[in-house]
């Protein structure tokens, strides 16, 4: 891997042994972008792409000797505002004479082994200089005493770009910054399809693949966190490209709160890709000498499909995101209460409900919502962190230190961000939510957004919870934000800067966060919105697994679990068996099947242990038998999406070991029929010359891929599921 700069061409090549993205100073001034894909030698056309005559009506710099060259149209790395292209920009400022006309060029370059922590914002890393190198070019408007200094990062063994831009005031006057995305990709032509993951409470990630058209298409979220509405991710895929071939780009951002993903599709057939911070009710005063650091863009190139792509970002994330102590460690079966009981519950009865669970073979209790004082319903107290001794008269050390003497561990939900109306905090500090002073506030599950831009609220917050988890022995946190920001402003922030309000909270959030896991290095956060109304790579940083979806039903599941493994691997994705009828949608699905699709991922139960027959329950012990003895790969190993639960009645998936020497394959059959079709399934990332077994069977490598498996034959009945442990074996 390296980073090479053609002092002669003005070029830089960014390359590693599968990918290249080459971007040329034009004239040694405008950063251009040329390639990003497939790893080339090297780039030796000369840009800009010919214009003919078409630029008429789009400007051409001053002092340019001709009219063939227009930033309308060339591919731009960061392109300016009101000076020429006339296409979406990646920033936007008001200077202190009202206008905002600004442009960019070349200053100097840097190139260093390594990479960078970004300031205070999450981001991927190196634990070894080796592993990647990165560029840093400073580009500068000079009239404007603006500079912006684009970062780029390579990893030597990944298909991975990062990007990000620190823009500093070198002037002496105030600026405001109305947008600043973090990175823009000029692609030369429009042939794609978009593919995207939107969505809904308890239906998240329902992936969607449509025509890019000409025009300007936005993905987005203006909720204050990144939401269930739409994952912080696209990808562009060329037409034919589908699994398992074709080229795709996919983009990533590591952000929790509002972004934008914008493409443009120009009429010239270029493809402009913006991602960055949400301009919706953004704004950013920036002092002299001030620095205003973007997040990071995950950039990643795949010319195998889309299996390859998830696969890059699995492993990136599990390897260069997530950190700390549990970062490889196998992650224990946890019961959650939640669905059991809600908010009724006593210490007795979580006694006989652990006791069970600890019999079953769970290793972790999870105490959910409902255990602070008042808190019977979700009107009330959030704020106050203080046990409810009406539930818990022992308290919550007593509670912990009898959950774990039965050999289980002891986690706890909280919900820091917010607070009731109803509590003792409110009336103690009603200003301290996020709200417009006179003017009437929403209302979201009862409850408001805390002001977590504010540091007095972040500190009462963390003492509070520090102070129990100082004394009460806990080994897990559920984090849990169950409403998005409304009447964003934050009373004591000056008139011209309240529209920094939702980043700065984003802000402070990430700094609590860091504050917290560093104090309690060997807790186990799961992050937690609703579901996942939050699982974005932002949080991964902090917690490394995350509440995929309030949706327990299986059948659901199937696509949410489906398009959760575009992205994030399956260590991170919680996934819990629960009860039936489905809580959610009132489906009765057989115990086999809900528990294939939970096994299928970070694994846990959220039942309610009094209620399942004997026969079930030890059925359930079985599962959990088997799990443990197959966690490691399940939790893992590489994943390969084999039929699309989106596309068919029928859904279907493999995890495969490092070594390939084992695999487990799951199959799903939704809805049944008479007189059905043969499914057959072939398999990836088996070794092609190895032999396998299943059960007692025999089979090559190459056959199960190339050939397959016959799967749906004797399945009868709706919701039906199959596991199948495939082993190599040394010969026939
Ligand atoms: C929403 C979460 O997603 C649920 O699992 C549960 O913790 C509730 N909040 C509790 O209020």
């Amino acid at each position: 891997m390296t980073i090479h700069f053609d002092e002669n061409k003005r070029q830089f090549h960014l390359f590693n042994e599968s990918i290249s993205y080459v971007m040329e100073l034009y004239r040694g001034t405008y950063l251009l972008q040329t390639y990003f894909g497939e790893r080339i030698q090297a780039f030796t056309q000369s840009l800009p792409y010919p214009l003919k005559d078409r630029s008429s009506f789009s400007p051409n710099p001053k002092d340019w000797p001709d009219r063939g060259f227009s930033l309308d149209s060339a591919l731009q790395e960061i392109p300016g505002y009101d000076t020429g292209d006339y296409r979406e920009s990646i920033c936007a400022f008001t200077f202190c004479d009202g206008t905002k006309a600004v442009g960019f060029s070349y200053l100097e370059h840097t190139i260093f082994q390594g990479k960078k922590a970004l300031d205070g914002l999450p981001a991927t890393y190196v634990e070894d200089d080796e592993e990647a190198e990165t560029l840093e070019i400073t580009m500068i408007d000079a009239k404007r005493q603006l500079k912006a200094v684009l970062s780029y990062t390579i990893f030597a063994k990944r298909s991975v770009i990062t990007k990000s831009i620190r823009y500093q005031n070198m002037g002496n006057q105030v600026l405001y910054i109305n947008k600043a995305l973090s990175s823009c990709l000029d692609l030369p032509d429009a042939n794609f399809d978009l593919l995207q993951l939107p969505g809904a409470w308890a239906n998240e990630k329902q992936l969607k693949r449509d025509r890019l058209s000409m025009g300007v298409h936005v993905l987005d979220s203006k909720r204050g966190a990144s939401s269930v509405m739409q994952q912080p991710f696209m990808a562009l895929m060329r037409p034919e490209a589908n699994e398992h071939s074709g080229e795709v780009y996919g983009f990533h951002f590591v952000y929790s709160g509002n972004f934008k993903m914008a493409t443009e599709f120009s009429f010239f057939e270029q493809t402009r890709v913006l991602i960055g911070i949400n301009d919706h009710n953004f704004s950013w005063k920036l002092g002299a000498n001030e620095i205003f650091q973007t997040p990071e863009v995950v950039c990643v190139y795949s010319n195998k499909g889309l299996n390859s792509l998830s696969s890059t970002f699995h492993k990136l994330y599990r390897e260069r995101l997530a950190r700390g102590f549990h970062k490889y460690q196998e992650r224990p079966i946890l019961i959650n209460n939640w669905e059991s009981t809600y908010f009724d519950f006593t210490e007795e009865k979580l006694l006989a409900f652990t006791q069970k669970a600890q019999k079953l073979g769970v290793e972790l209790f999870v105490l959910d919502d409902g255990w602070f004082e008042g808190r019977n319903s979700d009107t009330t107290s959030l704020g106050d962190w203080i046990v409810d001794k009406k539930k818990l008269p022992g308290g919550l050390k007593q509670l912990a230190k009898k959950i774990q003497a039965e050999g289980l561990k002891f986690g706890l939900w909280f919900e820091p961000e917010m607070i009731s109306e109803n509590s003792q905090l409110f009336e103690q500090h009603p200003d301290w939510h996020l709200h417009v002073t006179d003017y009437p506030s929403s209302i979201g599950r009862n409850q408001y957004v805390l002001d977590f831009s504010r540091s007095e609220v972040r500190e009462e917050i963390y003492r509070q919870v520090t102070q129990i988890l100082d004394n009460v022995p806990i080994d897990y946190i559920k984090w849990d934000m169950n409403r998005n920001m409304t009447e964003v402003a934050s009373v004591l922030r000056e008139t011209d800067q309240q529209m920094e309000t939702s980043h700065r909270y984003i802000l402070g959030l990430y700094e609590f966060l860091e504050k917290l896991t560093n104090r309690y290095p060997t807790i186990l956060f799961e992050n937690c919105s609703g579901g996942g109304g939050r699982f974005d790579p932002g949080m991964v940083y902090y917690m490394p697994q995350s509440w995929v979806s309030d949706n327990t039903d299986a059948v659901e599941r199937l696509k949410i679990q489906y398009g959760n493994s575009l992205i994030f691997p399956s260590v991170m994705t919680c996934a819990h068996l629960s009860a039936v009828p489905n809580h959610q949608v009132g489906r009765i699905t057989p115990l086999d099947t809900r528990a294939a699709v939970a096994m299928s991922a970070n694994f846990g139960l959220m039942i309610d242990l009094e209620k399942e027959s004997s026969v079930d329950i030890d059925k359930i012990a079985e599962y959990l038998q088997w799990y443990k003895k197959n966690r490691q790969l399940l939790q893992f190993g590489d994943f390969y999406r084999l039929l699309s639960p989106f596309e068919s009645n029928h859904a279907s998936w493999v995890f495969v070991n490092e070594e390939k020497s084992k695999a487990i394959l799951f199959f799903f059959e939704i809805l049944a029929n008479a007189n059905k079709p043969f499914i057959k399934v072939k398999l990836k990332g088996l070794q092609e010359s190895a032999v396998y077994q299943i059960q007692e069977q025999t089979y090559t490598g190459d056959e199960l891929m190339k050939f397959g498996l016959y799967l749906n034959e004797e399945l009868f009945g709706d919701f039906q599921s199959k596991i199948i442990e495939i082993n190599r074996i040394d010969s026939f």
